[in-house]
């Protein structure tokens, strides 16, 4: 099996580029569904969940051309089908965001039901409520769900109960398609959103009000081919700029290719921790802090913040001088990385949804498991500052969002490798 292997207290320095955003590149893929005909994508990270997406839509019919590294041409002229099988939709849930577009375009979609994963139940209900609205009946059968609008998709206004961003992207892309207008109340508002409205846009859609909480779209009747450039990753910044805050050397590290703009309440935590740091040219220069101060912070939808970036700031909370709360208000089970980190000597209290952390003065290192993407990342980060060596297993979950992570940390300094190990199970 494959580990990484982290060597802590090496300073690191230099720029890092992040790559384009996971969580944009997958939407903007499954809305070239929407389509018929060939639209590029630049900037698109190579990751496995990019992988799992063009799987899924090569399986309806999308012929992709990978023209580069980060540039996929995909042509949906001779897609034939509206099928998202249960083995694409197992590996990753974001499969769930051809419902929209296939409805938007066929009228019609067949989708596995998700089921949990390891952030807890993960419902779709907001997504069947509000496209029941726009005139979607849902039938489910052997773990599938059968979406259908027989009299076509009727612009409507639809209210969300919670800030979903899965289910206000699958709103729009149906949306974009149906007939008349459609008003989302209580949208997400994460940048990711803003980002397909504007590329939905520019193939012709009429989307208003993205990145707000009201969302208007005015349905036309056919969309075009563009050629797009998905934003950059906040984060898989975010993730660069607490290595920096840990271990950067006097000098800094910069980590470039997204707008700071989208990580604002990470910045205002870091900096009333005591991290200090300036925007640069497309990005932020980053330094290393003498000592963190102890920060209460709450995860809730964007603006607020993101829980994306709740294990990796734990970090810094696991090492500060004095007590700190994270309060985790989106994921039902989004503390398997504390249990890690107190395995590399932090101490840290679950309490329901709080983790309560009192600072220590040192990390050790030790062979931890990535229990999901960003808890694996923030594993290796913390590795970076523990004494010793770490070793963190189940990469996997890691390879689905960061793209040469490795490589990227050890470019910056850091004494990181990725190492293939026999499995201790099989022996
Ligand atoms: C997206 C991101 C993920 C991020 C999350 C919150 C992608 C591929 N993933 O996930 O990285 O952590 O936003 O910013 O873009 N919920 C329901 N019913 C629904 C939909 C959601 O109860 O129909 C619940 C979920 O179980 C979860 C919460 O709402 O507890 C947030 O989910 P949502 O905003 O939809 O996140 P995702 O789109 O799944």
């Amino acid at each position: 099996m494959d580990i990484i292997r982290v060597e802590g207290g090496h300073a690191l320095g230099g720029t890092v580029s992040v790559s384009g955003a996971k969580n944009s590149a997958l939407k903007l893929m499954a809305a070239t569904l929407l389509t018929c005909g060939r639209t590029t994508l630049t900037n698109v990270p190579d990751i496995a969940d990019v992988h799992v997406m063009g799987k899924v839509l090569k399986g309806i019919g999308a012929k992709i051309d990978v023209i580069d590294e980060h540039t996929l041409e995909i042509d949906t002229s001779a897609v034939d089908s509206w099928e998202a099988p249960y083995e694409l939709v197992a590996q990753m849930r974001a499969s769930t965001a051809v419902m929209g577009p296939l409805l938007g375009r066929f009228g019609r979609a067949k989708i596995a039901m998700p089921g949990g994963c390891n952030l807890g139940a993960r419902k779709i209900d907001l997504h069947i409520l509000g496209l029941e609205t726009l005139g979607v009946s849902f039938d489910t059968d052997h773990g599938y769900i059968h979406a259908r609008a027989t009299e076509g998709l009727v612009g409507s206004s639809v209210a969300l109960d919670f800030p979903s961003v899965g289910a206000t992207e699958n709103l729009i892309m149906a949306a974009v398609r149906a007939k008349g207008e459609t008003i989302i109340d209580n949208a997400a508002c994460e940048p990711e959103i803003t980002d397909l409205a504007t590329m939905l846009n520019e193939m012709g859609a009429c989307v208003r009000g993205a990145g707000t909480p009201v969302v208007t779209i005015e349905g036309v009747s056919e969309l075009h081919p563009v050629e797009h450039r998905v934003i950059g990753d906040r984060i898989e910044a975010g993730t660069f700029l607490v290595a920096g805050a840990l271990m950067a050397d006097a000098a800094g590290i910069e980590v470039v290719g997204f707008n700071p703009t989208h990580l604002g309440m990470v910045l205002k935590k870091l900096e009333l921790m005591g991290v200090s740091y300036r925007r640069c040219d497309h990005g932020v220069r980053i330094r290393r802090a003498s000592a963190f101060e102890p920060v209460d912070i709450q995860t809730l939808p964007y603006p607020g913040f993101p829980t994306d970036m709740q294990a990796q700031v734990m970090i810094l909370s696991a090492l500060a001088r004095g007590g700190s709360v994270i309060t985790e208000n989106i994921f039902e089970n989004r503390f398997m990385f504390a249990s890690e980190l107190v395995r590399m000597g932090a101490n840290i209290r679950i309490e329901s949804h709080h983790a309560v952390i009192h600072g220590v003065g040192n990390l050790s290192g030790a062979q931890v498991v990535a229990p999901d993407l960003r808890g694996g990342a923030a594993l290796v980060v913390a590795g970076l500052v523990a004494e010793g060596t770490t070793e963190v297993s189940s990469i996997h979950h890691i390879d689905r969002g960061y793209e040469h992570f490795t490589e990227k940390l050890a470019a910056l300094g850091a004494a990181v490798a990725r190492t293939t190990v026999p499995d201790p199970v099989e022996g």
